[in-house]
């Protein structure tokens, strides 16, 4: 379709920022538009990342701490680059995954307190240097995210039972990254959905035109 490098894509956000929905969009619109994808999440991807989110990660029960949340999250996400991402990117699909490094340093590390040097060294082993070239993050106030996760009636995994002040540095976390890295960019999400993926859109057509003109 062209010869421009497919692009890999993460979109972030806390819980109740509309990320499901989005996603749902960005999905329905490459299909329909036959533009060759895949979509993908974390922690899942592989058969051993979605045993992870199944058994582990969905138990609030276990108490695990920050720096094992972060080996665990690290080996699943290096079987999702080499099985799954760079093979994709390889064969030119568009990747788009629903979550990635990003969250680890906001969740395990501005949330948790795990070092970010820690984090980064551990993560370009995971992930082999092949970092997204976009992070779309939706910003949503965390009660806001909080409130609208409820009335969806969506169950609280370990970490969304965290408390507000967990959520609100997790938001300082995604700010400080989107004003300090250029592939990181914030898309207010307190808006309704229509708007937001307008928004989107308009960024993705502007950084690949050759996917989304
Ligand atoms: P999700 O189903 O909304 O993606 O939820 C996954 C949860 O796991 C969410 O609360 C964020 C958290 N998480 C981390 O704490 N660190 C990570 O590296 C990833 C990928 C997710």
């Amino acid at each position: 379709m062209t010869d421009a490098a497919a692009p890999f894509v993460a979109l972030e956000g806390p819980e109740g920022a509309g990320k499901s929905l989005l996603l749902s969009a960005l999905a329905e619109d490459l299909l329909t538009r036959g533009v060759p994808h895949l979509i993908t999440r974390e922690p899942g991807g592989t058969p051993t990342g979605e045993a992870l989110r199944e058994h582990i990660w969905k138990r609030p029960d276990l108490s695990i701490d920050g720096i094992t949340e972060l080996l665990l999250l690290s080996a699943a996400r290096h079987a999702h680059m080499r099985e799954v991402i760079r093979p994709a990117l390889e064969r030119g699909e568009v990747v788009i995954t629903d979550r990635f490094e990003l969250s680890t340093r906001v969740y395990q590390g501005f949330g948790r307190g795990v070092d970010l040097g820690v984090i980064s060294s551990v993560t370009s082993i995971a992930v082999e240097n092949r970092f997204p070239d976009l992070y779309v993050i939706l910003d949503v106030d965390p009660q806001v995210g909080k409130q609208r996760q409820s009335a969806a009636g969506l169950t609280p995994d370990r970490i969304e039972r965290e408390d507000l002040e967990f959520m609100l540095r997790v938001r300082e976390g995604y700010r400080t990254v989107a004003a300090e890295e250029e592939g990181a960019v914030l898309v207010d999400a307190s808006n309704s959905a229509a708007s937001v993926h307008r928004d989107v859109f308009s960024l993705l057509r502007k950084r690949f035109p050759h996917f989304w003109g």
